[in-house]
């Protein structure tokens, strides 16, 4: 089944927290003169138009990029992403095109790197393909997910990030990604893998932040969660979950300095927050949750931790 279409949310606020993880993990994979590769699983069509279409319909895109969009000041991160998007727009000042994540990848990618995009929808595909054309340093595949998971890994050259974003249409995903994420580390404990999951009412990814926190996937998982006051009606979303697996070095002092700033302007009213916590492999191989970190919302320097 492939109902999805990313077009709704492009540039929501989930989108806007899963592109700036990942702009920080490509931050400290370009601090160093090594080739690495870049594989976006789920990658979706590449870019987005907000001014017309789905994008424009749904309007999610105003309380994410569009909070972000007239920001002058922040960390430099922040302002980085943020220039990385004007730099895509065809009439600038005005907001009219997002850039997914193997855009944002592509525009990163030295000569020395390389991006593998898979994809299955039809139309998504063709978009992707097309926007990446002529590159060479990216390769796009009509491929299964699930099956590149296997296939793709260990890639060359060894250091890199590999994204995982499914759409979660189906619950045996919850499942799939999981599973997914250890197969793929298995085969390359060099890596970084960035994994977005959903935080619905249902209340489903406490589970799923479990599951991969017990399938000893290595030292260093970050996990960080946004949520909104006033998430977009209709989808259930409360907030936006990813979890970084053998996160780099410093990521999570990087994500909470970066995160922290987005989210006081994704969320002004100030009652949704941001949770982080690095889970760590002790002595036993047995991961435990160290550092759990929540904003305070009446100090917005401040950030508290909670063991
Ligand atoms: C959440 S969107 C991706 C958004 C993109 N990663 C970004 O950040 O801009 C998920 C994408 O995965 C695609 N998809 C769904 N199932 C897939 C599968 N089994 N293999 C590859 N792509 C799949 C969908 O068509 C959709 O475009």
């Amino acid at each position: 089944m492939l109902s999805y279409q990313h077009e709704y949310h492009a540039g929501n606020f989930a989108d806007v927290h899963k592109h700036l993880l990942l702009w920080l993990v490509l931050d400290s994979l370009l601090a160093r003169p090594k080739p690495f590769v870049a594989i976006d699983l789920f990658a979706g069509s590449g870019q987005y138009r907000l001014d017309q279409g789905m994008a424009a319909r749904s309007g999610e895109w105003h309380q994410g990029i569009g909070r972000l969009w007239s920001l002058g000041r922040g960390p430099a991160a922040l302002r980085a992403w943020l220039g990385a998007v004007r730099e895509l727009q065809p009439d600038p000042p005005r907001l009219t095109v997002y850039p997914g994540s193997p855009e944002l990848i592509r525009r990163r990618l030295r000569e020395q790197d390389r991006l593998i995009a898979c994809e299955l929808h039809p139309a998504a595909y063709a978009a992707l393909r097309a926007g990446l054309h002529g590159d060479r340093r990216c390769h796009v595949h009509r491929r299964d997910a699930r099956e590149a998971a296997r296939g793709l890994f260990p890639p060359e050259p060894r250091r890199g990030i590999a994204l995982l974003d499914p759409a979660y249409e189906r619950p045996a995903e919850y499942t799939e990604v999981v599973r997914m994420t250890a197969e793929i580390r298995r085969r390359w404990n060099t890596g970084t893998l960035l994994v977005w999951y959903p935080v619905l009412e249902d209340g489903r990814h406490p589970q799923l932040r479990e599951a991969l926190r017990a399938a000893h996937l290595g030292e260093r998982i970050l996990f960080s969660e946004l949520r909104l006051t006033d998430p977009p009606r209709g989808s259930g979303l409360q907030g936006s979950g990813i979890a970084v697996v053998g996160a780099p070095w410093q990521l999570d002092t990087h994500a909470r300095r970066v995160l922290s700033a987005a989210w006081r302007c994704l969320d002004p009213e100030g009652r949704g927050g941001l949770f982080q916590a690095l889970a760590l492999e002790n002595a036993r191989g047995r991961p435990h949750l160290v550092r759990v970190e929540t904003p305070d919302p009446h100090d917005p320097e401040d950030v508290k931790d909670h063991d």
